[in-house]
């Protein structure tokens, strides 16, 4: 979704900002641009561009901005088509104030008619350009030049998500940043300081930072940060040191960010499980606001999530369900509290985010806590919105993920339902502690697989290749195999554009088998659980019908030989931990199938990593 970037110091600011859009292409965008202010004008000098960094840069390469205060944002449409027009800064009628700004303004056709019925002239199809003109006129009447308060007023009057950073041609040595529902983090530095969506556009310059609460409002100059409530009263607030580098931002030698990230899988899951054992032996979570009494007295789970981190939740539900012995509803987040869901006190709702900004699961999270449900947020951003809305939050701690197409933070989710489930039936006392022990025994000779798995994928990323002029891929699973036929589907949905499906292996035969034509690819996650007989029958029903199966089973399994155009190898582990290793060839093989079109990998079409409105 949209980056932010705004610094005050003594650098050229228009290479710091810059620099930090780059770090933020990412979140996906479609537009970019930047406000440089010129002190001797003074004057804001201001450049914006639809489609890709690259053209803003072509556009800047004409005439250098000048100027030691800048602010930058990448948009990604929502009100408005992505155009020059469209992208931000946008400013006020006499140029005077620039602002970008992430989200939606919900009451911005009011405002808007407001302001032109006062002789506004709006330039734009954007909500933001309605902020710009109200900070210009709370500037000039009321607030005597008071930008912070100007600022203020506005955010009182906007209803819906905003991160707004604004800067004034009057001030030389002042970025306001203001948010509600939505990130900023301030990154302080040494005569210079950052405002950005988050940190990863800021790490090469500073390591400390601090992150905004809800409907604070930040005054950012070069020799100090003072945060405010919307009265003004100015808050205290911790700061944090970032522990990721620039290099580990960085693609460190691959094509694509993805292709790291997928080898970083087994350090990622090594540093999730890692040290969650306290010295009284007992397993623990990151933050924890919930007694054991009250987990004690959960009588139904839901688990909410969207996209992949949904897959995630669906592994989860087999976890807790069997441990356990509580009833767990999996749910897309953007469906779940629509449908006023049956909540109360004695249900626990686990949030399964990546970046724990995702709208459609904040909402849900939102709403569970208002119907007194328990929250327990899953998330790999340390601070974002959701972990500090919840009762309680476990991270993964998967590092920056930056590929679109979620990775290793769908591999580290699968870690922390598992530890999720394992830390219920803990404080529960269905499983006593020398099961939880050995289930995390288990779950710790993991990334040593993942591993193995990854050094033996030249065969699948050869077929891959092969395959990758079709258009139509169907994937099948059974047991906790299933939601992994619905990722393996998903990823190459979203990276090669195919129309692949994932399906219950024995769901097929109620329907989806007409789909299957002579050659079509299928391919069948049938590593060894209870269930494996039946799958390979349905194996067997597939190619039958002239499927060209493609089969990832595990090492020494020899039923599944007669019904595999193609073998994909996998070690032994236990069934219930065996999502963790067929997730890796089916990453693999949508990246290369989709690197094979010409496709790339890390920024696919139409698609947002993290996508902050509903
Ligand atoms: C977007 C991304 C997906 C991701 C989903 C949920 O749609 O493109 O890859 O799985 O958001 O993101 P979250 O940060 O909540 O896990």
């Amino acid at each position: 979704m949209c980056g932010i970037v705004g610094y005050v110091g003594e650098q050229q600011a228009l290479d710091v900002v810059v620099d930090g859009l780059r770090r933020l292409e990412y979140r996906g965008y479609d537009s970019a641009g930047v406000a440089v202010l010129d002190a001797t004008g003074p004057r804001l000098q201001i450049e914006r561009r639809a489609g890709k960094l690259a053209n803003l840069e072509a556009a800047l390469a004409q005439g250098r901005l000048a100027g030691t205060l800048g602010i930058g944002h990448t948009r990604w449409a929502t009100h408005g088509a992505p155009t020059d027009r469209n992208a931000h800064p946008h400013t006020d009628c006499s140029g005077a104030v620039a602002v970008v700004h992430n989200g939606t303004i919900e009451n911005f056709a009011d405002l808007r008619e407001g302001l032109e019925a006062r002789g506004h002239e709006l330039t734009s199809d954007t909500d933001t350009e309605a902020v710009a003109h109200l900070i210009e006129e709370r500037y000039a009447a009321g607030e005597e030049g008071d930008l912070a308060a100007a600022v203020r007023g506005v955010c009182a009057s906007l209803e819906g998500s905003y991160v707004l950073v604004v800067a004034h041609r009057d001030h030389p040595d002042l970025v306001v940043g203001a948010r509600r529902n939505l990130p900023l983090v301030v990154g302080i530095g040494d005569g210079e300081n950052f405002l950005a969506s988050d940190v990863t556009a800021f790490i090469a310059h500073t390591r400390e930072a601090r992150a905004l609460d809800q409907d604070q409002v930040v005054e950012l100059r070069r020799e100090g940060v003072v945060v405010t409530d919307l009265d003004g009263v100015e808050v205290g607030g911790e700061c944090f040191h970032v522990d990721w580098d620039t290099a580990a931002a960085e693609k460190a030698g691959f094509d694509y960010f993805m292709l790291k990230e997928i080898q970083e899988q087994p350090d990622a899951v090594r540093d999730t499980i890692g040290g969650r054992f306290g010295l009284d032996g007992r397993l623990r979570l990151d933050e924890l606001s919930i007694s054991d009494e009250d987990v004690r007295g959960f009588e139904k789970v839901f688990i909410v999530a969207a996209g992949s981190s949904y897959h995630s939740g669906l592994v989860g539900k087999y976890a807790i369900e069997r441990w356990c012995r509580l009833p767990v509803e999996v749910e897309m987040a953007s469906e779940f509290r629509y449908r006023d869901p049956v909540l109360d006190r004695h249900t626990l709702v686990v949030a399964i985010s990546q970046s724990g900004e995702t709208a459609d699961t904040l909402e849900a999270v939102r709403h569970a806590r208002q119907q007194r449900a328990w929250v327990l947020t899953i998330s790999n951003t340390v601070g974002s919105s959701m972990a500090r809305e919840s009762d309680a939050a476990f991270y993964t701690r998967g590092g920056p993920e930056i590929a679109v197409a979620s990775t290793k933070a769908v591999m580290t989710q699968l870690a922390a339902v598992y530890l999720a489930g394992l830390y219920l039936a803990q404080v529960r006392g269905t499983r006593d502690p020398d099961e939880v022990r050995s289930h995390f025994r288990d779950l710790e000779t993991v990334p040593a697989l993942i591993t193995e798995v990854l050094s033996r994928m030249d065969a699948t990323r050869k077929l891959a290749r092969d395959l990758s002029g079709e258009e139509r891929v169907l994937f099948l699973g059974r047991h906790v195999g299933y939601p992994m036929a619905l990722e393996g589907a998903l990823k190459l949905k979203e990276l090669a554009y195919v129309s692949a499906e994932g399906m219950p292996a024995g769901e097929i035969k109620h329907g989806p088998i007409a789909l299957i034509d002579k050659g079509t690819p299928v391919v069948v996650l049938a590593t060894r659980h209870a269930l494996q007989a039946k799958l390979v029958t349905n194996i067997q029903e597939i190619r039958a019908r002239g499927a060209r199966t493609i089969v990832i089973a595990t090492d020494g399994d020899e039923t599944v030989i007669p019904y595999a155009d193609h073998l994909i190898r996998l070690p032994d582990t236990k069934s219930l931990l065996s999502p963790m290793l067929t997730l890796v060839p089916l990453q693999v093989f949508a990246a290369e199938f989709a690197m094979a079109r010409g496709l790339d990998v890390d920024q696919p079409r139409n698609l947002a990593k993290s996508v902050t409105v509903e």
